[in-house]
């Protein structure tokens, strides 16, 4: 969770969309880290669709889900939710932004690696391509 800062408005005086990427790449790199066991890159952004303007002083939340692990790659979809709470409390969230991001894990030299089986969290076998 994350507030949205005057300091991160667009001319127009709502969050500007770039900081709202940005908050989604990093809690997507963060996940993609931990199913790699180790350091990710964004490779692709896909389906983002900006629902919703974010206001100075909402505090975003962001879901990630995992939906298909490669051979190196890791895509994730994430939501970002935003609440009211400076000014007048809301108590309700709403959906705002979404995308669809796409990491490829790395070993030590920077190339791709495959990311390791993990059953507990994943089943490559129902990757749909
Ligand atoms: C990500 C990167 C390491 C991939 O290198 P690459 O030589 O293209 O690697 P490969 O061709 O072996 O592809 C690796 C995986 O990425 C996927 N991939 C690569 N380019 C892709 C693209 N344009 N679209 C979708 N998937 C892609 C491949 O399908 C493959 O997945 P798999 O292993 O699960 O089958 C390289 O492109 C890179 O370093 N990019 C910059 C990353 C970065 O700086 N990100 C931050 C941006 S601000």
């Amino acid at each position: 969770m994350t507030q949205a800062l005057p300091k991160d408005t667009n001319p127009g005086g709502n969050i500007f969309g770039g900081w709202v990427l940005a908050q989604m790449d990093i809690a997507g790199e963060l996940m993609a880290n931990e199913i790699a066991c180790g350091p990710a890159v964004t490779v692709t952004v896909d389906k983002m669709a900006f629902k919703l303007p974010v206001h100075v002083g909402d505090t975003i939340c962001i879901y990630a889900e995992l939906l298909r692990v490669g051979n190196s790659s890791m895509d994730i979809k994430l939501e970002v939710w935003a609440r009211q709470l400076f000014g007048e409390y809301k108590a309700e969230s709403h959906l705002v932004t979404e995308g669809i991001f796409r990491y490829v894990a790395l070993d030590k030299r920077g190339s791709p690696s495959r990311v390791p089986d993990n059953p507990q969290i994943f089943d490559r076998s129902c990757n749909a391509d």
